[in-house]
């Protein structure tokens, strides 16, 4: 028999709040109740999709116009859609993304000032009727998390962004939450590790079932 679709789960939130090592635990728990599971990141996911991260991520002294971060976003999406995404979903894999749309819309959209409109119609173009099963907002203060980020080591192109771009971000993302309760749960990432490790295993929970 045909394996049903696999789900579609996505880790959000700004820079330090502990998206990799929430990455890990869905996986895990997600393996533990049998599925096979593929873990990947955008911008990235694919060899030519990591070639557009870098171009996005490395700090130049060539000004990146908005609009054309915003395309550069949506060719990794499209080409890490359609050669891994897509591909693993339809053999029944679960699939969990660190980073996906709305972080488009949180970073183009509302740090970027892009036009919503705009980012809707790459969205439809790119993405059709996908969207993600559950999206996972781990929120915390915007100095908290650069605080995490900065001991990370050199800054990218978006790291080397100031606290009022982040906090932007943040309410962008919150704003996304808001307007989409089902899908986009919050969890409060700044305390201890192992408090966010329950709340993310009771939201896995009601998706594993
Ligand atoms: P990170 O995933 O390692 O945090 O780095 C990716 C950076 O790219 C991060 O600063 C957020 C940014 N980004 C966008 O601005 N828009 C997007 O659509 C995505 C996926 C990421």
């Amino acid at each position: 028999m045909r394996p049903g679709r696999g789900k579609f789960i996505t880790l959000e939130g700004i820079e330090g709040v502990g998206k990799s090592t929430q990455l890990e635990h869905v996986a895990d728990l997600i393996r533990a109740a049998g599925n096979s599971v593929i873990c990947t990141r955008e911008p990235g996911g694919t060899p030519l999709a990591e070639d557009i991260r870098d171009l996005l991520l490395t700090p130049s002294d060539e000004q990146v116009p908005p609009s054309g971060e915003l395309l550069l976003m949506f060719a990794a999406r499209a080409v890490h859609l359609e050669n891994l995404i897509r591909p693993a979903l339809e053999r029944g894999d679960w699939v969990v993304c660190d980073r996906f749309t709305d972080a488009t819309y949180a970073y183009q959209g509302f740090g970027r000032g892009m036009a919503r409109a705009e980012i809707g119609m790459l969205e439809r173009l790119v993405q059709g009727e996908l969207r993600p099963d559950l999206t996972i907002l781990l929120d915390t203060p915007v100095e908290v998390g650069l605080a995490r980020a900065r001991k990370r080591g050199e800054p990218d192109r978006f790291e080397s962004e100031k606290a009022q771009f982040f906090e932007r971000v943040r309410c962008g993302y919150l704003e996304i939450a808001a307007a989409e309760p089902d899908r986009v749960r919050v969890v409060d990432a700044a305390g201890p590790i192992a408090e966010v490790n329950l709340v993310v295993a009771s939201l896995l929970e009601k998706i594993l079932k």
